[in-house]
């Protein structure tokens, strides 16, 4: 696959965000397993973190895997939960070398123990750095604003924009400017519901194991086609 270096973005594409669809059509076009297609899925989500960072992007947010996804056969689910334990095993001397945050978004409390620990780790020892890399796991956007509102209530904060945004899985964390769902439907799927309140939003139908440094370039060249106002003229 061909790699691109010679692209940047600006200022105005800080944070993309990405619904990774199409690993269990991948793999089933080619008469193999659904979980092959996630293996291939999670090949790609480095590839692509890695090139949104060299093009300048700050943050970036990948749909691993979602609170609905439970529902997946058993043997599905678990290759996934398997690749994320695999990933945060790996990743971590990886992501400090290149200065990116790592930050989970989502329920910890379902997963296993040890995946949790070791998650809470890696968020922590990457915590200072400015690039981000968020991964939604056993996450769903309306469970975390509920989760918002509880963190809220028991605080006793006042409720406001800033304060809500804070009490998000993303804390601090920019808002997208991009969200790119792969794989043909046009839909959030509960992704991020407040944040990507004013994100612009690119579908296209590449499977996600077939997305490629060129497609990352034209859903960014689409992006900047754009005129955002924001309820504004
Ligand atoms: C959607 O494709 C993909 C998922 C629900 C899982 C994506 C997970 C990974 C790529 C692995 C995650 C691991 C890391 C480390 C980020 P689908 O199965 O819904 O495809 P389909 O719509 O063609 O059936």
């Amino acid at each position: 696959m061909e790699k691109i270096t010679d692209f940047k973005v600006d200022e105005n594409l800080r944070h993309i965000a990405f619904i990774m669809d199409g690993n269990g059509r991948w793999a089933k076009q080619r008469g193999l397993d659904r979980p092959e297609g996630h293996k291939v899925g999670v090949k790609v989500f480095e590839r692509v973190a890695n090139t949104c960072f060299d093009w300048g992007v700050e943050a970036v947010t990948f749909y691993a895997f979602s609170t609905e996804n439970w529902k997946r056969p058993p043997a599905e689910v678990k290759t996934i939960m398997s690749l994320l334990s695999f990933y945060i095993d790996k990743c971590g001397d990886d992501l400090i070398k290149r200065g990116v945050r790592f930050r989970m978004l989502g329920d910890k409390s379902a997963l296993d123990a040890g995946l949790r620990k070791r998650i809470d780790s890696i968020e922590q020892r990457s915590k200072h750095f400015n690039k981000t890399l968020n991964v939604a796991i056993n996450y769903g956007g309306r469970d975390e604003i509920i989760h918002a509102c509880r963190l809220l209530a028991q605080s006793g904060e006042e409720i406001n924009s800033e304060s809500f945004s804070r009490a998000l899985y993303t804390e601090d964390c920019i808002d997208p400017d991009l969200v790119i769902r792969t794989a043909g439907e046009k839909r959030l799927s509960n992704f991020l519901l407040w944040q990507a309140s004013y994100a612009e939003l690119y579908f296209t139908d590449v499977l996600w194991p077939d997305f490629s440094d060129d497609d990352l370039k034209n859903a960014i060249n689409d992006f900047y086609s754009r005129r955002r106002r924001y309820g504004g003229l």
